[in-house]
């Protein structure tokens, strides 16, 4: 059970920061994501570490903007300094957390990142393959894209597309969302007017009203991402989100990563999958969803989705990590999933 907000700060607003909670944060930050001095202090997301118990609730139902979203940016950032081939470019991915000219602070993210291959490769593969397939959608004549969990995902600023071929929309707990905003103001990077933000609590309010009242239009199809999100909600609320995607017009799209249950992962795999989950756990975003791949699938097709593809490591490999010198890959208990209306 999780308990509404109490007492919580205002969404994404810096509190007068005292030393302890300072401290606190840089603790967090390392735990989280392997760093800590490279996280610029406006970056920083984690007042204090929760209890690893969710009767107490999620750091984001206390107002705090999410922690993981630092994380995954971070090693998106760490694969533009790191990894020849990208497997995404992202020219923002530095810019948006402060690190663009601070050379002390990449160097640090390069040596706390340089061993974390294949989650790097992990995170940086779950935006190529939605980039990838939007890409696709637009091709189709798909005009909305719909980031569900944003986090710091600089596509909508980095976007190729016009507006009048694009609309993109932002969705993303108020916390982490208002979090974002200050991070863009921060980091210098203009909001194109092909834009709009919901914020929108998963567990707790409509999707579909959060959309529509930032102009999604729900008559035409869209496209969504939906990365690094599943894990972190009950299973009532992102089986809603997949029915809302599924009513949608034909040529709707969805991309998601999902993990499987760890128990059927081999030993090191399971080690180091817990190993992680108790990390997010004690920082309030735990990992409580799991799905094994058929039972998912036959949701799907329930829900009325036509076309699916799920991605597992060694597809994803021969993909998207064939043939490199520096022998970059994927491995673990994610997997990548599209799946058209
Ligand atoms: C691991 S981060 C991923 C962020 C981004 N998609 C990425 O790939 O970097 C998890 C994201 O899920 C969002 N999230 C978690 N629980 C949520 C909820 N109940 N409602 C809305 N967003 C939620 C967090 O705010 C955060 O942005």
């Amino acid at each position: 059970m999780r308990n509404p907000a109490k007492g919580a700060e205002q969404p994404g607003e810096p509190s007068g920061i005292s030393r302890r909670d300072f401290l606190q944060n840089l603790i967090a930050g390392e735990v989280l994501v392997g760093l800590i001095s490279p996280v610029p202090a406006d970056c920083q997301v984690s007042p204090e570490p929760l209890p690893s118990d969710l009767t107490r609730g999620t750091r984001l139902d206390e107002g705090r903007p999410s922690a993981t979203a630092l994380g995954t940016a971070l090693a998106r950032a760490a694969h533009q300094i790191l990894d020849r081939p990208r497997v995404l470019e992202d020219p923002l991915a530095l810019r948006i957390l402060g690190l663009e000219k601070e050379s002390d602070r990449r160097e640090q993210l390069i040596g706390r990142y340089r061993p974390q291959g294949a989650l790097r490769a992990f995170l940086a593969l779950r935006s190529r393959y939605a980039e990838d397939e939007l890409a696709r959608a637009i091709q189709r004549g798909v005009g909305q894209y719909v980031i569900l969990g944003a986090g710091l995902d600089t596509f909508p600023y980095r976007n190729p597309y016009p507006g009048s071929k694009l609309r993109v929309y932002e969705v993303d707990h108020p916390a982490t969302q208002a979090w974002k905003r200050r991070r863009l103001h921060e980091s210098g990077i203009e909001i194109p007017d092909s834009v709009a933000f919901a914020p929108v609590d998963f567990e707790k309010q409509s999707l579909g009203e959060g959309l529509v009242g930032a102009g999604f239009r729900k008559a035409e199809p869209a496209f969504f991402s939906w990365l690094g999100v599943v894990i972190y909600l009950t299973k009532p609320a992102v089986l809603e989100t997949l029915r809302f995607v599924a009513a949608l017009p034909a040529d709707s799209e969805i991309v998601f990563d999902y993990c499987v249950p760890p128990a059927g992962l081999p030993d090191d795999l399971r080690a180091a999958h817990e190993r992680l989950a108790r990390r997010t756990a004690e920082y309030g975003e735990p990992w409580i969803t799991y799905f094994e791949p058929q039972a998912l699938a036959q949701e799907l097709r329930q829900k009325g989705f036509m076309q699916m593809e799920d991605l597992d490591s060694e597809e994803a490999n021969r993909r998207y990590f064939k043939d490199r010198a520096d022998g970059l890959r994927v491995n673990g208990a994610g997997r990548l999933l599209m799946a058209r209306v």
